[in-house]
């Protein structure tokens, strides 16, 4: 009678297990769904603020920011020229948008005088996030033409003393002098137009600057807990290091949340092209740090500076969230089981809170750009709680990946 009883409990258990199990399932299958429409519908909103945005520009005139209620625009030279176009080319390949495609092509016509630009490391956001993505697009032999002279532009500031490009000149407010090289955490960004040029012509010379600086940044950039300093000066005549400090972080010891953010970015970009398993460590190094610092809050926004003073009551950088969850889902693809979920998810999370109201514009707010709560240089008094162009960049490219990776996962489950 007893036993009898037990097997009637156990089955009733079992029977409860099991429909809050299938509960469970058919709650999340919608779940991911929604979230795939969420992101159509973010798309589509993105598309709706770009055309309000490109009233207000014309070639030449890149919008920058939106500031005490003005747009701020730039001109060509700014290191952000190319994500204006780019954002619109990625628009137009996730949801078709041809007047948007039309808007970068346009800026794109003034946006190649920079190819001759020597004067500067950002080549390679400028250019190939623009005419890079239209290539891709559209293989095209002028296109071509102007990330090869890009390439051979970028690689003029190369020294092969230090082993590295240079990324700002000498002076006084970035701390260096006449004989020093200043490097910045933010050129590993620059590389991924030297490893096409090696593709396109296959001269390996583009490829092995990419690699040797990417090398001797790994070797001075890091700290032992994989945060990265965000300048670092060398002795241009022995390549020895001079100084690790920072410009746009809270302190020379702290942890600049961009830095990271394109640290990691750049380390899945090398270990992309070059499948050097050194990079693929390095980049999941400084994810590991990102994702397990006591600072960083539960929606996996981060304040601007890891080690901010005033931490919590100072600002987000939604730009650097946008940059994260992108690097995190090609990291996701690179990675074994356990870490690709923790990526994942994470940048699956990033982009569900980039998506709230708090940090997603509405439509016809924010000046026409997407995400609200950008800080470009804190510390020098710029751009401070802001949209940003390369945020919007990252996170449109996020969303894309996001759902690139959703269908691959379904394909192959
Ligand atoms: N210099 C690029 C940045 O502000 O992240």
């Amino acid at each position: 009678m007893n036993f009898s009883k037990i097997i009637i409990g156990s089955l009733i258990c079992l029977w409860v297990v099991s429909c809050k199990q299938k509960e469970q399932s058919s709650l999340q299958v919608p779940k991911e769904n929604d979230f795939l429409v969420a992101i159509d519908s973010t798309l589509q909103l993105a598309v709706e603020q770009y055309s309000y945005l490109s009233q207000q520009v014309e070639p030449g005139v890149y919008p920058r920011t939106f500031q005490n209620d003005s747009l701020v625009t730039s001109d060509s030279g700014w290191w952000c020229s190319g994500f204006y176009p780019g954002t619109l080319l990625y628009l137009d390949e996730a949801i078709n948008a041809p007047k948007l495609k039309e808007e970068a092509i346009s800026f794109m016509a003034d946006l190649k005088r920079e190819q001759y630009n020597k004067s500067t490391h950002d080549l390679g956001f400028m250019m190939y996030c623009s005419f890079g993505n239209a290539n891709r697009l559209q293989p095209n032999p002028e296109y071509q033409d102007i990330l090869l002279n890009s390439a051979k532009s970028l690689v003029t500031r190369y020294n092969d003393t230090v082993q590295a490009i240079r990324s700002w000149d000498s002076a006084p407010w970035n701390r260096a002098g006449e004989d020093d090289l200043v490097v910045i955490i933010d050129n590993m960004m620059n590389l991924e137009m030297l490893f096409w040029a090696t593709e396109y012509t296959q001269d390996s010379t583009y490829y092995d600057i990419a690699v040797k600086h990417a090398d001797k940044t790994l070797r001075n950039h890091f700290r032992e807990d994989y945060s990265s300093y965000h300048e670092v000066i060398y002795d241009e005549a022995t390549g020895d290091v001079k100084a690790q400090i920072t410009r746009q972080g809270a302190s020379d010891s702290s942890a600049w949340a961009r830095g990271q953010a394109w640290g990691v970015y750049g380390y899945v970009v090398m270990y992309r092209f070059t499948q050097d398993p050194k990079y693929l460590n390095q980049a999941q190094q400084i994810a590991e740090f990102i994702l397990t610092h006591s600072n960083l809050p539960d929606d996996q926004i981060p304040y601007w500076d890891y080690d901010a003073p005033k931490i919590p009551n100072t600002y987000r950088d939604s730009s650097a969230a946008a940059i994260m969850a992108s690097a995190f889902l090609e990291l996701s693809t690179f990675s074994d089981e356990g870490k690709s979920e923790t990526y994942y998810q994470s940048a699956e999370r990033i982009l569900k809170n980039l998506m709230t109201p708090h940090y997603l514009a509405q439509k016809g707010e924010n000046g026409g750009f997407l995400l609200k709560h950008g800080v470009g240089d804190l510390p020098n008094n710029s751009e401070i709680d802001v949209p940003l162009t390369y945020g919007d960049y990252y996170f449109v490219e996020a969303m894309i990946r996001y759902k690139e990776l959703n269908t691959n996962r379904r394909n192959n489950s």
